[in-house]
């Protein structure tokens, strides 16, 4: 759908993207309650996405094993700084000048593209349906590209005039850099050390695609390094290491994970050095997370923008300099959708009549799981289902669990390999007996009895330790 007065692309994207693997994913996250396009009963607002109650549990857990991995650390600080900054801050960060994308207009369906983008896009036109983009372009249609700036304008306070421009944080970077002496006088750090933030950014993206990979409303990891200038490159090199290794501790396979180093002349304007970590979606290979050296730029702009020296004293040698950065930068979305994707998997399980069935089963570590573990009563009788609710709300105060009673214990197992729940607790009729009960791990099927008082430390040693 498209908005008659701007021209922009209101509708979120055709549910269909082409390609299977997608689809599928796309379809689980919107019925299992991961997904759900924006402001769905008015068709959907394009680029814009809402995680349901097993996706924002996802996304933080996500981002728990991030702030955990940076904060629990001596030398990196936590910060959450308000996504409205000072206008001044974008022109010294060089988003005002720079944070362009060169965009093109069909003259023919009176699409918009962003024109290094077109690579497997539609044309706009029903009359053109089934065309592609670059059709429109190799006939000519297109005109000369201009920069787009992708900064969201708003205004602060209730006069819209452009005295009162502010703009939506593109990136979380900025609150970290300008807060660098505020974080490290009040907690006493001494370079090196790091301030870590996670929140929203804003992007006026030219074109979304790929679900959750290019949207214009996104979450961001951030963790900014200070540095000793000489020392910056082999922090540099060991950030590179340190980010690669919490993918593949949290599950990612390594042959779908790869760096990507800029060539000298793809680096941004403020990067002396950059990798990418990359995840092969079913798309093609992806960014989800940038390593960049930023040398001492965005400190020597904000002290050129601000009037305020932004220097660290560095009492043991007796010296003073501007610090270096290096910078991990994280889509929390863009990681939520590698996981998501990394955990899908479709095989052949027994079913309890001893034929096969083809089950769906994501594959999440255990510490990322929405929902660790589920808890059925074998039958609705028998004392069982007491059992098994006296079971929920003793582990209740230590994860978040499902009770389900509902159907043949086959189905309940296959509903929750489908969420990635990775324990499934049945009361059968030993469990009066005995107070034991079966544990079924998601990944092997593996079933074993359990003493109820003994439960928090399994599911414990199953989640921390795996
Ligand atoms: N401070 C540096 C910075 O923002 P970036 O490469 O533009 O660098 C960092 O963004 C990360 O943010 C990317 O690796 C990606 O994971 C995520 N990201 C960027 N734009 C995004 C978008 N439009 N939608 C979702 N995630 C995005």
């Amino acid at each position: 759908m498209t908005d008659k007065k701007s021209g922009q692309k209101t509708k979120a994207e055709p549910r269909q993207s082409g390609n299977p693997v997608m689809d599928k994913i796309v379809s689980l996250c919107k019925r299992r309650g991961f997904i759900f396009p924006s402001s769905e009963i008015y068709g959907g607002l394009n680029g814009c996405w809402d995680y349901g109650p097993l996706g924002v549990d996802l996304l933080k857990n996500i981002k728990d094993q991030w702030w955990n991995a940076m904060t629990f650390r001596e030398d990196v600080e936590g910060l959450d700084a308000s996504i409205l900054m000072h206008p001044r801050v974008w022109e010294a960060s060089g988003h005002v000048e720079n944070f362009t994308d060169p965009m093109v207009d069909c003259k023919e369906c009176k699409a918009r593209f962003r024109a290094d983008q077109i690579t497997g896009l539609a044309c706009g036109s029903r009359a053109y349906k089934g065309r592609m983009a670059e059709k429109c372009q190799a006939e000519g249609k297109f005109t000369a590209p201009r920069r787009f700036n992708l900064m969201f304008k708003t205004f602060l306070g209730p006069v819209e005039e452009s005295g009162s421009v502010v703009y939506l944080r593109p990136e979380t970077a900025q609150g970290i850099f300008v807060n660098f002496l505020n974080v490290q006088v009040s907690s006493r750090q001494k370079v090196p050390f790091g301030i870590a933030q996670i929140g929203k950014a804003f992007r006026n993206e030219i074109n979304t695609k790929n679900f959750l990979f290019r949207t214009r409303e996104f979450e961001q990891m951030e963790m900014q390094f200070f540095v000793q200038p000489g020392q910056d490159e082999q922090w540099f090199g060991y950030w590179k290491e340190q980010r690669m290794e919490w993918f593949h501790a949290l599950g990612l396979r390594k042959e779908k994970l790869r760096y990507h180093r800029h060539e000298a002349d793809s680096l941004a304007h403020y990067a002396k050095d950059a990798f990418d970590i990359e995840y092969e979606f079913p798309f093609g290979w992806g960014e989800i997370e940038g390593i960049h050296n930023r040398t001492d730029f965005d400190l020597s702009r904000h002290e050129e923008f601000s009037g305020k020296t932004l220097t660290y004293y560095d009492d043991a040698n007796k010296n003073r300099f501007r610090p270096y950065i290096i910078e991990t930068s994280a889509g929390a979305s863009r990681s939520f959708m590698a996981f998501l994707i990394d955990a899908y998997h479709e095989e052949e399980a027994p079913t309890a009549d001893g034929k096969t069935e083809t089950r769906t089963v994501m594959k999440f570590h255990p510490r990322l799981a929405p929902i660790k573990a589920a808890i059925f009563p074998l039958v609705n009788r028998d004392g069982m289902p007491e059992i098994a609710r006296g079971i929920v709300t003793e582990l209740r105060s230590h994860f978040r669990v499902f009770y389900d009673e509902g159907g043949a214990v086959g189905r309940r197992y296959r509903r929750q390999d489908e969420i990635g729940t990775p324990f499934c607790i049945t009361v059968d009729s030993q469990t009066a007996a005995d107070r034991t009960v079966t544990v079924r791990e998601r990944d092997s099927m593996h079933q074993e009895r359990v003493a109820i008082e003994g439960l928090v430390h399994y599911l414990r040693k199953g989640i921390e330790g795996a």
